[in-house]
């Protein structure tokens, strides 16, 4: 079978804060439709590659293209409509404690579009119905579970009818049951709505049952990218000891 068509061509990527290089020339493909996980330590900078691919940020290098544009070279009107076609599900929600949950999942349209009223609703009762929680519109964030605004999060993310989905650690901080029941709803959003799926996570176990690829940052580089299989069957002890989650080996732990 050929493979589908990269959605997401990352050529040499740079990215410093402080002169401190967080991505040393990074280059990655995703493909369309398929659920593709960044594994990495703590404060390697899987977060900084999500925005930089969501146009949050821009590099100081390299070039990012997204269905075709080079969204590093984008102005940031034509980002905002980038903005729209890749979804941010960020790591702790991130809701507006002040607005309901429609208003939440609506913020993108009622910022951006002129649609009327009754289309925003039936478009936020159709995203909060596609995960799983129908006729929570007029909640407040304070009055949810953490599962649930996980889930309110994800509506609002694909709002914009995105093409390319980015979480930041969507289970962490949630129990294994409710971590395991947004997994399956990361799957289906895939396998229903065709969408291709970046996520950052620190769950091992769940990345290597769920994603069709996976990623290992390490200093600033990607270290192994490849199937689950490739990362079981790697010899490199960086690799090893970042599974297996040992103390001892190269990875200097402070
Ligand atoms: N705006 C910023 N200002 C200063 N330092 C930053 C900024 N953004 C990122 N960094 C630094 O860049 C590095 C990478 O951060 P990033 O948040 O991307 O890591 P991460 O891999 O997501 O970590 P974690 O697993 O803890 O979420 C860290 O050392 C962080 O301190
Ligand atoms: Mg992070």
């Amino acid at each position: 079978m050929p493979e589908s068509a990269p959605v997401i061509q990352i050529k040499q990527l740079s990215y410093r804060v402080n002169e401190t290089p967080i991505l040393d020339r990074v280059s990655l493909e995703v493909r369309k439709g398929e659920i593709f996980a960044v594994l990495g330590l703590s404060g390697t900078g899987k977060t900084t590659l999500l925005r930089l691919i969501s146009g949050l940020i821009r590099p100081d290098s390299g070039s990012i293209i997204v269905e075709g544009q080079d969204i590093t070279r984008m102005t940031e009107a034509d980002l905002n409509t980038v903005r729209r076609s890749v979804g941010f599900v960020f790591q702790y929600g991130a809701l507006f404690d002040s607005l309901t949950v429609r208003e939440n999942v609506g913020f993108w349209l009622y910022e951006h579009t002129m649609l009327p009223e009754d289309e925003i609703r039936a478009r936020v009762a159709e995203r909060l119905q596609q995960v799983g929680l129908p006729g929570l519109e007029e909640r407040m964030p304070a009055e949810l579970s953490g599962g649930m605004a996980k889930r309110v999060g994800i509506a609002r993310a694909l709002v914009g009818n995105p093409q390319v989905l980015l979480y930041d650690e969507p289970t962490s901080g949630l129990d294994p049951v409710i971590a395991a029941n947004i997994d399956e709803l990361i799957c289906r959003l895939r396998d229903t709505l065709g969408v291709t799926e970046v996520l950052v996570s620190h769950d091992i176990g769940s990345v290597m049952a769920m994603a069709d690829r996976v990623a290992l940052l390490y200093e600033g580089h990607l270290r192994l990218v490849g199937t689950p299989e490739t990362f079981r069957q790697s010899a490199d002890p960086v690799v090893r000891q970042f599974l297996e989650g040992r103390t001892d080996g190269p990875i200097q732990v402070v």
